[in-house]
């Protein structure tokens, strides 16, 4: 499948076929060329874009005009990759018009090919809208950062058999409410294995462990260059934080002595023109 296109149809052969999906967080043009060019299946514009790429403590400052400006850029670099794009805070909440719109704007504007959205039951009517409105829609369930405040912290969701219960209540509504994947986060490892056996729909995981269907990390965590906050479900395969200080401190260190800008980063002129200024 390397060179075609990935899509929602993509999504669903690749839970029939038992292949695993991949995702990676995106939120600019070059990340996301170099991720689809590596072969990855769909770019997750997610609101993290607040903390990692805007500094915030967490992704309740997102806009919606925020979503649309880093899709945009996003859907520019992937050509392989299908690319989500998140629904910020409050932009799905106060009615299903609102919602609608919101969606709207972040595929034609954004460009991207689907939204995802958080929550389950309380959610399912704008949901159910969305996909109404030939949107395609990804679903989000388990620990969703939008709902810090209630949770009181990013906590692992469903450890107790209520909760574990509604979070597997919530997965089958999303897929009867018509979403084509369902993100699992931070959820323990056996229940994300009963709800991905339980749906015919993929289940995307991210601190969900080895059962879900795909799954999905910040490119900023897995690439090591977001620091702040690691969570332990987060494996490094790089330490970029280490690579570009070093590389920082070199050009510093470069251009204080001289060394930087050699001959061949430097533009020249004729002789008899440079004399002619002096
Ligand atoms: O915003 C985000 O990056 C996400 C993923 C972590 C699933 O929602």
């Amino acid at each position: 499948m390397a060179n075609k296109k990935f899509t929602v149809s993509s999504f669903l052969k690749a839970k029939e076929k038992g292949e695993k999906i991949s995702m990676l967080t995106a939120y600019d043009y070059s990340t996301a060329k170099l991720l689809d060019e590596a072969e990855i299946d769909s770019l997750l514009v997610g609101d993290s874009l607040g903390m990692v790429m805007l500094g915030y403590e967490n992704t309740l400052k997102v806009t919606v005009d925020d979503m649309i400006h880093h899709c945009k850029a996003v859907s520019r670099g992937a050509k392989r990759a299908m690319v989500i794009g998140d629904m910020p805070f409050l932009s799905y909440h106060v009615s299903v018009e609102d919602t609608i719109r919101n969606a709207g704007r972040i595929i034609q504007e954004g460009g991207v090919h689907a939204v995802k959205l958080e929550g389950g039951r309380e959610v399912i009517d704008k949901i159910r809208a969305i996909v109404k409105a030939q949107i395609p829609v990804i679903g989000h369930l388990g620990l969703t950062p939008q709902s810090i405040n209630i949770f009181g912290g990013f906590k692992v969701q469903g450890k107790s058999e209520e909760q574990a219960r509604k979070i597997i209540e919530d997965a089958l509504l999303l897929q009867e409410a018509g979403v084509f994947a369902i993100v699992l986060e931070c959820v323990p490892e056996g229940l994300a294995k009963i709800i991905s056996k339980r749906l015919d729909i993929p289940t995307i995981g991210i601190g969900a462990g080895k059962y879900c269907d795909g799954q999905v990390l910040v490119a900023q965590d897995m690439l090591g260059m977001y620091t702040d906050f690691v969570p332990k479900f987060v494996k490094q395969y790089s330490n970029l934080c280490d690579a570009i200080k070093e590389s920082t401190r070199s050009y510093i260190e470069e251009m204080r002595r001289g060394v930087f800008p050699a001959k061949e980063h430097t533009f020249s002129i004729d002789e008899e023109v440079l004399e002619k200024l002096y």
